[in-house]
């Protein structure tokens, strides 16, 4: 395949052209790939290109972000909108798709959770599976992201994720594993971080041993926008194409270590044809069929309707019958929160607010009162506007939510309340009516203090462009609500695992909780929540019966015993009875979603998927299964299991015993752990987190705080007061968080050649004090680096 390319080709291959292009070569009819966002639409820039959702995109339809569609627990609803995702990047001629984005939610803080799926590896797994299957289905390759542990925000491109193998492989890699083995991605992201020292993009225990030798994956690895360290570490470590455009600098770099051999040129050649593989699997530009977008948004707001969690309906208070008199409260039911900020903004092709379909609800809206100010200001006019609206009607509709800032690519949450304008406007309303309904738009969970005075809640996610009539047809039970939560909402933020760690603020990111993430850790520890994981009520009711099970599979039997039709996920769960290595109380072994008319039943039979006993042993380095019993537990949530049966596992191991220095794993209490735990648990010493010494290559611009150089200090105020501004106004400055978390060297990865990676040596030079040193060495390699562009175009070209 590569037979007939030099090496320069070969090379130009592995690197970007544009922001979203790779290169082509058209001697050899190599045409050029489309990549584009994301995850829940399709982002295609044609003017000013940028990877933060920043300048404009062409309008595609906006679906339920990851969080709310995981909601759904429903793998083939999420192939269908992956059927719909990939007809519209292919319809705009895009090739490759940048999603699904699966990353596990490690702490409820985490400021791209609203574009992950789960807290759990096996849903994630799953959903994500299906998206890959139906946009590729479209001939649009998807691009499962981030590979792997990438977790927080802050310092994204240059933390490392400090996590032991046994976490990795059984939290953190095993929602990929599941996606690439079941739908076959023809690309995946690696991500910005490192792992255990190692940058994700280079990393041949990732990249070559885990996903290519055990999962079988030949496609191709794309680094994340800015996210290569060392092009000829990532070719020869599995890494295929770097992203955007780090110009020819990078091209040389390939050729340079071949010819001093300190690159195969067998690994360049399976990279470069890892891309012709891409290429020649493309569909042909121009060939697709327009896009219903009249289709597309009607399917987005069933999506929607099929992810909003009710969470509480007392007195069956919901639905609201025809002719309610509803007084509508709160900003967001004017102007909606329906996605996230950031490289997954998409531009929709319409956008419905609660205001412009309640009219076609049935209800009988009585006022509007905006309620409070979004960014959360205290506003008693604006209070007591709604309070005076509430009083009187039936029913008080409070839409209430995290603003932008909240929630952001770029930015961790500080905590997990909503303002407190919103929650005293609540206390306010329900003292003068007690119907109040809250809904809520956030891409992820919040603390509930305030649960006691709503008569009912329901939890809409960032629902998508169609997202208020489908909230709407939940309250009206036009939809009968079947969402359940992927992710646990914990009572306050002090109880989560992370609470001690999240985020990681200097160069690493410690995974000292190990295993225990989300409901893992909660029903371990036996720490109270709020809403447990898999939680979901209905206007139906369900019970279930005649559990059986094998090693293999759970068969139970599920019965609608209410008055109208609904849709229950049941859930399986698997608990070790017999003594052996930590694991957590109960682990997700598999679901299945049914609908049953009033009185029906269904006889459901549960896979129970390949990681439902199985642990990553550390002594032989291998996947087994301990040798005992276990109980299969089937039920609607993972705090309310009624059914249980034992069963006798031969597994491929006699049970094992814990390391005596893990004790503190074996009950869960991983709050706070010592380093003398965690590095029994590494089984190596703890790395240093904090930094010292002058800054590198690979230290974030926010670390020019305490440069030497008083340039590079000033620069630092500058950026920091920049964010500050923003995060003032509410909406956050996605170019200033990007830099302040980005490392030198990706000023060289993202200047499409301007800047070589001597040039960024320069800088740094510059930047610990050495003023005239890093400037002359700057100017030198600004003239080296433009005459070595030109000549390498001239090369490629074919008319060196
Ligand atoms: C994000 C990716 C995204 C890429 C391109 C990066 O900043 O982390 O998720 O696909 O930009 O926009």
């Amino acid at each position: 395949m590569t037979e007939n390319l030099t090496l320069l080709e070969k090379a130009a291959l592995l690197t970007g052209k544009t922001v979203w292009e790779t290169h082509d070569l058209p001697r050899h009819g190599v045409r050029s790939l489309w990549l584009a966002d994301g995850p829940h639409g399709v982002r295609k820039q044609l003017g000013a290109a940028d990877h933060l959702g920043i300048a404009a995109s062409q309008p595609a339809t906006c679906f339920p972000t990851a969080a709310g569609l995981a909601s759904a627990w429903d793998p083939e609803l999420a192939e269908e909108v992956g059927r719909a995702l990939g007809a519209e990047a292919a319809a705009q001629d895009v090739d490759v798709l940048l999603g699904p984005g699966l990353n596990i939610k490690r702490s409820p803080l985490g400021g791209r959770n609203f574009e992950y799926v789960s807290e759990d590896p096996l849903l994630a797994g799953k959903v994500a599976a299906g998206l890959v299957r139906g946009i590729q289905s479209a001939g649009v390759a998807a691009c499962p992201k981030h590979y792997a542990a990438n977790s927080q925000e802050l310092r994204r491109m240059a933390s490392d994720s400090v996590v032991d193998e046994r976490t990795l492989r059984e939290i953190y890699l095993t929602a990929f594993g599941i996606v690439v083995t079941e739908a076959q991605p023809r690309t995946i992201m690696s991500a910005y971080n490192l792992v255990n020292g190692v940058y994700a993009h280079e990393d041949p225990f990732l990249l070559t041993q885990v996903l290519r030798e055990e999962w079988g994956f030949d496609g191709a690895v794309i680094s994340d926008w800015g996210g290569s360290n060392d092009v000829v570490a990532a070719a020869a470590a599995g890494g295929t194409l770097e992203m955007p455009a780090a110009g020819l600098d990078s091209a040389r770099q390939l050729v340079a270590a071949v010819r001093e051999g300190r690159l195969a040129e067998a690994d360049l050649d399976a990279r470069a044809a890892e891309v012709l593989q891409l290429v020649r699997e493309a569909r042909e530009p121009g060939t697709a069929a327009a896009v219903d977008v009249e289709a597309h948004h009607a399917l987005a707001r069933r999506v929607a309707a099929r992810t909003a969690v009710l969470l509480r309906n007392e007195e069956s208070v919901l639905p609201l019958a025809a002719g309610t008199r509803v007084a509508v409260i709160g900003d967001f039911a004017r102007t909606p929160r329906y996605q996230g900020a950031g490289s997954s903004a998409v531009n929709p092709t319409r956008l419905d607010s609660v205001l412009d379909v309640i009219g076609e609800s049935g209800l009988e809206m009585t006022a509007f009162a905006a309620g409070f100010q979004r960014n959360g200001t205290p506003d008693a006019g604006l209070r007591a506007e709604a309070v005076a609206a509430a009083q009187g009607a039936d029913v008080a509709l409070l839409f209430l939510g995290l603003d932008e800032i909240a929630e952001s690519e770029g930015l961790d949450r500080e905590h997990l309340r909503l303002h407190a304008a919103q929650t005293e406007l609540l206390e306010a309303v329900a003292a003068v009516n007690p119907n109040v309904v809250v809904v809520l738009s956030a891409g992820g969970v919040v603390e509930m203090p305030w649960l006691g005075a709503t008569k009912a809640v329901v939890h809409g996610y960032l629902a998508g462009q169609a997202g208020a009539g489908a909230l709407l047809d939940v309250l009206t039970g036009v939809a009968n609500p079947a969402g359940r939560l992927a992710e646990t909402v914990p009572v306050r933020l002090s109880d989560t695992p992370t609470a001690e760690t999240f985020p990681g603020r200097q160069r690493t990111a410690e995974y000292r909780e190990g295993l225990y993430v989300g409901y893992r850790y909660y029903t371990t520890a036996d720490v109270p929540v709020t809403f447990p994981f898999g939680f979901g009520l209905s206007y139906t009711t369900f019970a279930y019966a005649d559990l059986t099970a094998t090693a293999d599979s759970a068969t139970v039997t599920v019965t609608n015993t209410g008055a109208v039709r609904g849709a229950d996920v049941v859930q399986v769960y698997v608990r070790r009875e017999t003594p052996g290595v930590h694991r957590p109380d109960r682990t997700l072994a598999g679901f299945a979603r049914v609908e049953l008319e009033p009185g029906e039943s269904a006889t459901v039979t549960v896979p129970l998927g390949d990681a439902a006993f199985r642990h990553w042993d550390t002594v032989t380095g291998a996947w087994q299964v301990e040798q005992g019993t276990y109980a299969v537990l089937a039920g609607a949530h993972v705090d309310d299991l009624p059914l249980s049966v034992p069963v006798a596992v031969t597994g491929t191991m006699a049970p094992a015993t814990d390391d005596p220095a893990l004790a503190r794993y074996a009950r869960a209490d991983v709050r706070r752990v010592p380093d003398a735990d965690f590095a029994a648990l590494l089984g190596r010493p703890v790395p240093p987190s904090s930094w010292s010494g002058p800054l590198g290559v690979n230290d974030a611009l926010g670390r020019m705080q305490t440069a030497r150089s008083p340039l590079a200090r000033l620069a630092y105020r500058v950026l920091a007061w920049q964010r500050d501004r923003a995060d003032k106004k509410g909406k956050p400055d996605l170019n200033i968080l990007f830099l302040l978390n980005m490392p030198f060297r990706a000023i060289g990865k993202m200047t499409n050649g301007m800047v070589s990676t001597e040039m960024v040596d320069g800088i740094v030079r510059i930047v610990n004090g050495r003023f005239f040193s890093g400037a002359g060495a700057v100017v030198g390699a600004f003239f080296r680096n433009r005459s070595a562009n030109r000549r390498t175009a001239r090369e490629l070209r074919g008319d060196a």
